[in-house]
């Protein structure tokens, strides 16, 4: 989850690289780092914590070279220190990675057995002191790295330069991506192609095992059998606009102000407006011949899976498995071809899922992503891709695009149960108009600003949170949880509420506020019962719910917001918005990094 930039161009290499790290950022931000070639020599400047202290730093201690590879750090192993900040290297070789090498502990022991010094607790180094020990043997760079590759395991994207070869950059991935830019005369390397976005948009992705040659006018690449391949030039989509905030105070802020463009822009793409019915892309997979649907994904987007079970298996009729992808990946689960494989991220980046999607593949089934960044590894490896509108997310705790990826799956639940007639027409043309009504609705939950500012002052000084819901309400609640760990550093968990009588409900006191999500609708009784149970220990009801819900509840809430009536399908949609917005007021309230949450990184390319 590192970013990677590197250029081999004719002007000076460090203002494009640290505009490169900069739209990289999201990546990591534990340090950040610079090596380029000035005459011949390998030099750098690195600084520990965000990206402005580096820039600081170049301020003080410019850097020449028109060749340079760069880095934006999440660290695995080592402290975020100056000292563990990347490029590593020798005077003969610096080095960038993403990933971690698996083998780093033996290769240490052998590499200083034969007499190489180490200076840092990284993986990394041990890549450089590789290399380095290769080329004082007298291989050529080109030689040093195609027998280092072999010898590493793990997942990685590298970039190298070396000492003396000011027209050349090596590149690997396994594992963690890697995209090559063309530009005029001047070629670029970059974790993804936003990286690399103002600079071209001309972009070659390399297949995972492949390792590539870049010089100033093109690029060569290898597979993991070290046979020369070609590699397709494409046109990115990407702008290099800079995204800014506007008016907004963070990122975050603004991307939860998007909540009704995206839930809009991604219901235009999906309903067909003449049938008023989701359309799917033509899939190589009859839709009424699916056995089983698993689904992956990690975090938030998991909880989007989550809220699909219910809906697959409750409108399309068919069993879905929903698991995170970090163990779904070793469960070695059998899995036959007549089953769908559904990951979600909105990355499309991140590794567990990556092996999950992968994982299914193996098993002769086909894959459809759920993905916000239709250029990704994900989106490039699946059968189907179903696209969220959401645009770029910037700040690290997902808001928009967990309501986007809602949205599709939503679609997607109700475009099965067309195909497989398991719902009347009326019944899916309704069940559409309550998703066709969300971007007003969503507009409405904005305006309850003030009303949700109110309830952070009541939550902010709280230690432990729990949040309490039911069926398709159930995953809104460890979302809820999940924002306000990650955002305000509050302990918070969130739990199936008929779950509670069978250990949480011993946590329960005056102190520990309860927060319900809880809308009218088939459960609202049955999680009245549990919320009863709760009041009944002195807990401190918080409920969200609409103005039916709120009436019947008042009298065990100490806290009531009022969110607009729904059709009980669409209410998870719905009820993501407010417990984001809580965990953001409350983060205010707290002075926490609200875009850039400690030790947390936005695309997780490391398992
Ligand atoms: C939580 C959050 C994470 C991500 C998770 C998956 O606010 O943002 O839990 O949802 O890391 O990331 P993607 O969707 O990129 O695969």
């Amino acid at each position: 989850m590192c970013g990677i930039v590197g250029v081999v161009g004719k002007g000076p290499a460090a203002p494009l690289l640290l505009d490169g790290l900069s739209r990289l950022a999201y990546r990591g931000y534990d340090s950040a780092g610079i090596a380029t070639l000035v005459d011949g020599q390998i030099e750098r400047r690195r600084a520990e914590g965000k990206l402005h202290n580096l820039a600081t730093t170049l301020a003080s201690f410019p850097l020449d070279g028109t060749t340079g590879i760069s880095h934006t750090r999440w660290a695995t192993h080592g402290a975020p220190t100056e000292s563990n900040a990347h490029p590593h290297g020798t005077s003969r070789v610096a080095v960038v990675h993403n990933g971690i090498i698996e083998n780093h502990a033996a290769l240490r022991e052998e590499l200083e057995s034969q007499g190489q010094v180490f200076s840092t607790e990284t993986d990394t180094e041990t890549v450089a002191q590789l290399l380095d020990l290769y080329l004082a043997r007298g291989m050529s760079p080109v030689e040093a790295a195609a027998s280092a590759f072999q010898r590493l395991e793990g997942a990685y994207a590298l970039a190298l330069i070396f000492a003396g070869h000011p027209d050349l950059i090596i590149g690997a991935q396994r594992g963690a991506p890697l995209a090559i830019g063309y530009g005029e005369d001047e070629m670029y390397l970059g974790s993804d192609a936003l990286a690399l976005a103002p600079l071209t948009r001309r972009i070659a992705y390399l297949n995972d095992g492949d390792w590539v040659i870049v010089s100033r006018t093109g690029a060569t690449f290898h597979n993991a059998m070290n046979q020369a391949v070609e590699r397709e030039i494409k046109l990115t989509k990407l702008t290099g606009a800079a995204i800014g905030k506007g008016n907004f105070r963070h990122f975050m802020e603004k991307e939860l102000h998007e909540h009704p463009i995206v839930i809009g822009d991604t219901l235009h793409r999906m309903i067909d407006p003449a049938t008023r019915l989701p359309v799917l892309p033509a899939l190589d997979l009859d839709l009424n011949t699916i056995s089983r649907i698993c689904i992956s994904a990690c975090g938030s987007a998991f909880y989007a899976g989550l809220t699909a079970r219910y809906w697959i298996e409750e409108y399309a009729r068919i069993a879905v498995d929903a698991d995170v992808a970090s163990e779904f990946r070793y469960r070695e689960p059998p899995l036959h071809s007549d089953e769908l494989g559904i990951v979600v991220s909105q990355s499309g980046e991140t590794a567990d899922t990556m092996a999950a999607l992968r994982y299914i593949r193996t098993q002769g089934c086909k894959v459809m992503s759920v993905v916000n960044v239709p250029e990704s590894t994900m989106a490039r490896e699946s059968d189907l891709i179903l696209e969220t509108i959401a645009g770029p997310e910037i700040s690290v705790a997902s808001t928009k695009a967990f309501t986007a990826q809602l949205t599709v799956l939503a679609g997607f639940a109700l475009a099965l149960a067309h195909a497989r007639g398991t719902l009347s027409r009326d019944r899916i043309e309704a069940l559409v108009a309550a998703l066709m009504e969300l971007p007003a609705k969503a507009a409405q939950i904005l305006n309850e600003e003030d009303e949700i500012r109110r309830l952070a002052t009541q939550i902010q000084d709280a230690r432990d949170v729990l949040f309490f819901g039911r069926g398709s309400m159930m995953p809104i609640a460890l979302e809820g949880a999940l924002k306000l760990k990650e955002l305000s550093y509050i302990h918070a968990e969130g739990y199936p509420a008929g779950e509670m009588k069978h250990g949480p409900i011993a946590l329960i006191d005056a102190s520990v506020p309860v927060i319900a999500v809880v809308p009218s609708g088939p459960l609202f009784e049955k999680t009245a019962s549990n919320l009863q149970e709760a009041a009944a220990r002195g807990g401190r009801i918080i409920v969200l719910s609409d103005s039916e819900g709120a009436k019947k509840l008042a009298g065990i809430a100490s806290e009531v917001v009022i969110l607009p009536d729904c059709d009980p399908f669409v209410a998870p949609i719905l009820y993501a918005i407010p417990v984001q917005m809580l965990a953001y007021q409350v983060a205010i309230l707290k002075g926490t990094d609200v875009d850039q949450p400690r030790n947390l990184a936005k695309s997780v390319t490391v398992e």
